[in-house]
């Protein structure tokens, strides 16, 4: 099978988990800090605070916010943490419309800030495609709103020469074992702001008020240290690969378009067709892992409020990921692109 989800570790990291074994120093040592500081310097912010998955950092970005009570609006299209977090934080959510590159429509959010008055909006960069921050950020400027960025599966996207991730008032990572930096399990929140820092902090060292323990292991942090290392080089790898896909397959697929003075990193190369399941099946049955992300709305997933969603119900019907991790030689990006070329065949 030609996988869709491919964390890879190499010597580096054997070298590294060997030696905090031998070291016993499993948790809040110098991999932790060292990944922290580095995580931040990467991204252009002051400060980046490890915790111990990408929807935590989602719900203490939201408590640090304050949401209580509150309206927050996020896309119709993203996993679930995206919603599940506001929920969770105690706010109430409102979902919008995507636009033609499956992130939020700056339009329909507009429209949505005149009705409910939200004190955060959550943009998503999903499948690796920065979110229209330009216009998002103006309209947070105009209305007064916190961005908080869900870069869960964009770590290295730039929109206009700026990491995703240090666009808005904070953001949250994801380290989950299929992301383009895996540590098994993990998140950052990241901030440029100082007085949102010290929220943040609250929700994660014990004393000021209750809290989870929500850290790493050492371990964790040495893969992400060590991953990070080596983003850029992956990241250009899977934009060789979608480039390819692109020139290759067949024009009845709808392939991703990248927004302008963006820089997609390809988390999932996402195609839509309207033969989607067959599509599917096809691939699978040849050995090739293709999967919907998602085929739920948020909005109908858990009954929330919403403007009409016109194009992300069209679009959760016809979505589907194929394979564009960093280590598929030429010869599986072939067989990919030449099975998807077969598929064609009416049978
Ligand atoms: C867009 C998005 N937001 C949030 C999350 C939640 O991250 P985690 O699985 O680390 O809790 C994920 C990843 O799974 C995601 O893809």
């Amino acid at each position: 099978m030609i996988n869709i989800i491919e964390p890879r570790f190499f010597e580096e990291e054997e070298e590294a988990i060997l030696s905090i074994l031998k070291s016993r120093k499993i948790t809040r040592g110098e991999w932790t800090k060292a990944f922290e500081e580095a995580f931040a310097r990467y991204l252009g912010v002051k400060h980046a605070f490890t915790v111990c998955s990408g929807t935590v950092a989602l719900f203490i970005a939201l408590k640090a916010l304050g949401v209580e009570g509150q309206k927050v609006v996020v896309p119709a299209m993203s996993f679930m943490a995206t919603i599940d977090a506001v929920y969770l934080a105690g706010g109430v959510p409102v979902v919008v419309d995507v636009d033609e590159y499956y992130t939020m429509d700056p339009n329909q959010l507009e429209d949505a800030v005149k009705k409910y008055n939200p004190k955060v909006v959550i943009p998503v960069h999903l499948y690796g495609q920065p979110a229209d921050m330009d216009a998002i950020m103006g309209l947070s400027e105009k209305y007064g709103f916190f961005v908080l960025e869900d870069a869960a599966q964009a770590h290295g996207a730039e929109f206009k020469g700026k990491k995703v991730g240090s666009l808005g008032h904070l953001s949250a990572f994801s380290f989950y074992a299929s992301k383009n930096v895996p540590m098994g399990e993990g998140g950052v929140i990241a901030t440029d702001d100082d007085k949102l820092a010290k929220e943040v902090k609250k929700w994660i060292d014990f004393g000021e008020h209750p809290a989870f323990n929500v850290r790493i292991t050492e371990f964790q942090a040495a893969l992400g240290y060590i991953q990070l290392k080596y983003l850029d080089q992956r990241n250009k790898r899977r934009r060789e690969i979608a480039q390819k896909y692109k020139e290759h397959i067949n024009s009845s697929f709808v392939h991703p378009a990248e927004r302008e003075g963006a820089y997609h990193v390809y988390h999932l190369y996402t195609l839509r067709h309207k033969e989607r399941d067959r599509i599917i099946k096809f691939l699978k049955e040849r050995g090739i892992d293709a999967r919907v992300y998602y085929s739920y709305l948020l909005n109908e997933l858990r009954n929330a409020e919403h403007l009409p969603v016109d194009r992300a119900k069209v679009f959760k019907e016809e979505v589907f990921s194929i394979p564009v991790h960093p280590y598929l030689t030429e010869e599986e990006v072939d067989v990919i692109i030449e099975t998807l070329k077969a598929v064609e065949v009416p049978v």
